[in-house]
């Protein structure tokens, strides 16, 4: 069966980063009409129309965003993109941001019209040097076409953009946390209310959006809204860049509609479970989302049908692991990512990445006891209602679905004081 690539549609071209191949593929048709034929509410009443959702891991509706940003009169305001793609899992912007970059250019500048915003930054983590490398040069390329700078194409429209490099760390790709370090500051998350949208950068109206939502923007203006939500799911229509990793045989990006069925992406384009074996888990929505058993993955990368299980779809970022794994090491190695990553700014998450990690370390190396379970659940439900900001409420995910779904791996190393797949 075809699927449309929307996104990804322009990755295989030569140059594909350079202004003309993007114009010669379609691009700046969306920024065009917008600027030519449309108001700023017609541009978000056509974004809320398509349904998109933000493709950033909370999957909250892109019009209503942009809505909320139009109607705040307090200026000035700005656009933000989060190029931050920290979760582990996930490789997706990355491949949009050196292959499409004038896609996220494009628009981020449909969203400064749209909201009344003449500034943008591209917040991008620290190690895609590469990346932000090729998003200043397009950047100097739109000035020079005239596609960012003063007067856009001639219209009473400025908007124009920076690129800021994060330092390498996973936190500030939350959304409060990544403004804090967009200020100068350290990387620690704000309690929300007030959301960025009104109180977002300097304290102004701010829209921050996904690279791969960013993305999305130009081809709803250009073939429709009605185009767009007829694809995939209905309350979260459109296609979704999957990222695909771990034990399969064919890892890597694949753009598919969204609600596609897991089992399908796995088996269909990953062709299955590498070396023959069998699958034992996957972590739907990257390692913050809690793993599934081999029972439960035929189902729909839908937020609402994963959350039902117990997951989330985050952003698309597919483990699979196969079964002779041993759950009680993956455990271990996310907690440790987690209480790494934890900002320390609130007891909870602090304590309770630093606790579970310690518990699991001791488990692992066959000094576990059978209450630390309970001790764990205790720790990790904390985490999930206490917890400040998303870091927190999610880092218990792994550890904890992996107790639910493979209590015979923890009792190996509990009771035999060993590791049943000798850690491989
Ligand atoms: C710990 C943490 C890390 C996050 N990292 C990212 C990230 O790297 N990229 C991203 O787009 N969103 C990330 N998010 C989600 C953002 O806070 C925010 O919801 C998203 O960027 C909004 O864009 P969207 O509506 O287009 O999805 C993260 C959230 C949390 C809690
Ligand atoms: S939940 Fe974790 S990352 Fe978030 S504010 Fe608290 S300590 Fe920092």
């Amino acid at each position: 069966m075809d699927y449309p690539s929307i996104t990804l549609r322009n990755i295989k071209e030569p140059d594909s980063h350079k202004i003309n191949t993007y114009l010669k593929s379609g691009g700046y048709k969306g920024l065009t009409r917008v600027l030519d034929d449309m108001v700023p509410e017609e541009v978000i009443g056509s974004i809320k129309r398509s349904g998109l959702r933000g493709r950033g891991g909370a999957s909250f509706p892109t019009g209503l965003k942009w809505e909320f940003a139009r109607r705040d009169r307090n200026f000035p305001k700005y656009i933000v993109c989060n190029a931050d793609e920290g979760e582990p899992g996930t490789f997706k912007d990355r491949i949009l941001i050196e292959k499409d970059p004038f896609a996220i250019i494009e628009g981020m500048t449909i969203a400064g019209f749209s909201v009344g915003a003449e500034k943008g930054y591209i917040y991008i983590r620290g190690e895609y040097v590469k990346g932000a490398e090729i998003l200043r040069k397009a950047i100097k390329e739109a000035k020079e076409k005239n596609f960012l700078g003063k007067n856009i194409q001639g219209k009473d429209f400025n908007f124009d953009l920076d690129v800021y490099m994060g330092a390498g760390s996973y936190i500030c790709g939350e959304e409060t946390a990544l403004i804090e370090s967009l200020e100068g500051n350290v990387g620690y998350s704000r309690i929300k209310p007030p959301f960025p949208i009104n109180v977002g950068l300097w304290d102004k109206p701010t829209v921050l959006n996904n690279v791969e939502t960013f993305s999305l923007v130009a081809p709803i203006i250009v073939n429709g809204d009605e185009w767009f939500s007829n694809i995939g799911a209905r309350d979260f229509p459109g296609t979704m860049i999957y990222s695909l990793s771990g034990h399969v045989n064919k890892p890597g990006l694949y753009e598919l509609p969204t609600g596609i069925n897991l089992k399908t992406i796995i088996y269909e384009f990953g062709g299955g479970i590498k070396d023959g074996k069998k699958l034992k888990a996957v972590f739907p929505g990257g390692l913050s989302s809690g793993c599934l058993n081999e029972n439960e993955i035929d189902i729909p990368m839908d937020h609402k049908a994963l959350a039902k299980v117990g997951s989330m779809l985050g952003s698309g970022a597919i483990i699979v692991i196969n079964d002779e794994t041993c759950m009680v090491e993956i455990a271990r190695r996310g907690m440790k990512f987690f209480r790494h990553e934890s900002c320390g700014k609130c007891v909870p998450c602090r304590e309770g990445t630093f606790w579970i990690s310690k518990i699991m370390l001791r488990i692992v190396n066959g000094e576990g006891k059978k209450e630390d379970l309970d001790l764990i659940k205790d720790l990790g439900q904390g985490m999930k209602t206490a917890a400040f900001c998303g870091l927190g409420l999610a880092a218990a995910n792994p550890v904890l679905s992996i107790i639910k779904n493979f209590p015979k791996d923890f009792e190996s190393h509990i009771n035999d004081k060993k590791c049943a797949y000798n850690n491989k």
